[in-house]
């Protein structure tokens, strides 16, 4: 297997270790009886879950090898209301630069279709960042009143997200 669809296959690793981490907090504040956390979290463990399926999508698609990993089990206890967050929003960092590093390993190997198809995951994780630091900015105003938290999530979600549009498809179609 050549190297890009061979780290591209590490990734499908890296996504479902995200939505695997995802589950754990929402079910946390599920919990904590957080339920506007615990939905915003479920949310964001099947958005993880279909960025993988769309990388085995692709894989299926260019004819490489593609195969179902394992993941390394998430963290399940946190010691307050904000540290799920923080510990989310290091996650999206570092899956941005794992998505920026897929990307320079495609140029390199003149894989442009390969490039491509990853410029929609750079966008994506330019608005998880920022969401996510939103997010961690009101939790941490908000701690000594997570209802405020849940206020506010209950105001800002619900719109449709413009990038869904625009996504790769996913292996058996996004949930
Ligand atoms: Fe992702
Ligand atoms: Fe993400």
């Amino acid at each position: 297997m050549s190297r890009f669809p061979k780290a591209l296959n590490e990734q499908i690793a890296y996504e479902f270790a995200a939505s695997q981490q995802y589950v754990a907090i929402a079910v946390y504040y599920d919990g904590q009886t957080l339920p506007q956390l615990a939905a915003h979290f479920y949310r964001q463990a099947v958005e993880e879950r279909n960025h993988a399926m769309m990388m085995v999508q692709y894989l299926l698609d260019s004819d490489d090898p593609v195969a179902i990993p394992g993941v390394e089990a998430p963290t399940t206890s946190f010691t307050n209301v904000v540290t799920p967050v923080a510990l989310a929003l290091e996650q999206e960092r570092r899956v941005t630069a794992q998505i920026a590093d897929l990307v320079k390993l495609a140029r390199e190997e003149g894989d442009l279709v390969g490039e491509q198809f990853l410029h929609w995951f750079l966008q994506e994780q330019r608005e998880e960042v920022s969401s996510m630091s939103a997010l961690l900015a009101v939790v941490t105003r908000a701690r000594k009143n997570v209802m405020l938290v849940e206020e506010y999530l209950a105001r800002e979600s619900g719109g449709e997200e413009p990038l869904e549009a625009g996504a790769p498809p996913a292996a058996g179609g996004a949930l």
